[in-house]
């Protein structure tokens, strides 16, 4: 087991329902396996995270299997490096890529953390076999030198924590938006849509092993418009009228584009 205590960072270790320190800090496991390790100091807000009508919209994406072909590459390269026994998902989400992940691989550890509590109810009542925390990414609740696999989709990540959680020679994949992403979405959103700009950041400490881009096209109907626009960044952006019509559209065909970068820790 992997948690730390996020007030003194000692081991946790689970006696009956509870997650206890040497130092007697508490956390209960909540009915559905998960333990909320985001101490009151490290919230900004009430609610962090994404609130839990972009989290069911994400989840009838996911069911709807759009990011499948995403999903598919992403436990590829994971396949590609080699014997892979603990792996942190950071902002997890509700848990689609580990759910893929396990498939494939039962035997990885999957460990995901995400600051949004809905997300990680639902991430844990759907799969219990991982083992999923409330917590942000700047304070991972994580042993340092634990991780050999890193994975980020769309989530902010903290590069230190990273590099810390990460052992010698583990592995991070992160993956975002590719410039022209959901593109017909914009150009129905906007006068003039902008493409996402193509970061190429270094991460201290780690070297980037390699690059790529995952692309394909999907087609909507009316009610994955919907919850796709409510998942993402778009909910409630663009010129009023254009939003309304693209909701009331029957189905569109999209360009889902993504690229991800493989890191390895020095
Ligand atoms: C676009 S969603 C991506 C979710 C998942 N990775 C996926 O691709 O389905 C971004 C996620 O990051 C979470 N998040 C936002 N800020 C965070 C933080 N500081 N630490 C951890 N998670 C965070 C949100 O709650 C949300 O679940
Ligand atoms: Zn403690």
């Amino acid at each position: 087991m992997v948690w730390i205590c996020p007030i003194c960072k000692a081991p946790l270790t689970l006696k009956k329902l509870t997650w206890q320190c040497e130092n007697n800090h508490c956390f209960d496991c909540a009915k559905e396996g998960y333990v909320n390790l985001l101490p009151a100091h490290q919230k900004r807000s009430k609610q962090p995270g994404d609130d839990a009508a972009m989290i069911n919209a994400r989840r009838l994406i996911h069911n709807a299997r759009l990011y499948e072909p995403l999903a598919e590459t992403i436990v590829e390269i994971i396949t590609g490096t080699g014997r892979v026994k603990t792996l942190l998902d950071i902002g997890c989400g509700e848990g689609f890529y580990d759910a893929h992940l396990t498939d494939r691989h039962p035997d990885i550890a999957v460990y995901g953390i995400d600051i949004a509590k809905p997300a990680i109810k639902l991430a844990a009542a759907a799969y219990p076999g991982h083992h999923y925390a409330v917590a942000g990414s700047s304070h991972l609740p994580i042993e340092t030198d634990s991780i050999d696999f890193a994975l980020c989709v769309f989530a902010p990540i903290n590069d230190e924590e990273l590099n810390r959680v990460l052992r010698p020679g583990g592995y991070y994949l992160e993956v975002g938006p590719a410039p022209r992403h959901l593109w017909a979405l914009r150009e129905a959103l906007y006068e003039e849509p902008r493409e996402h700009s193509a970061k190429q950041r270094q991460i201290l400490g780690t070297t980037l092993v390699s690059e790529g881009q995952c692309q394909y096209e999907q087609t909507l109907d009316n009610l994955l418009i919907n919850a796709l626009v409510m998942a993402t960044p778009f909910a409630y952006r663009g010129q009023r009228e254009k939003r309304a019509a693209l909701l009331a559209r029957e189905n569109m065909t999209l360009a889902m584009a993504f690229s991800w970068r493989l890191f390895q820790k020095i």
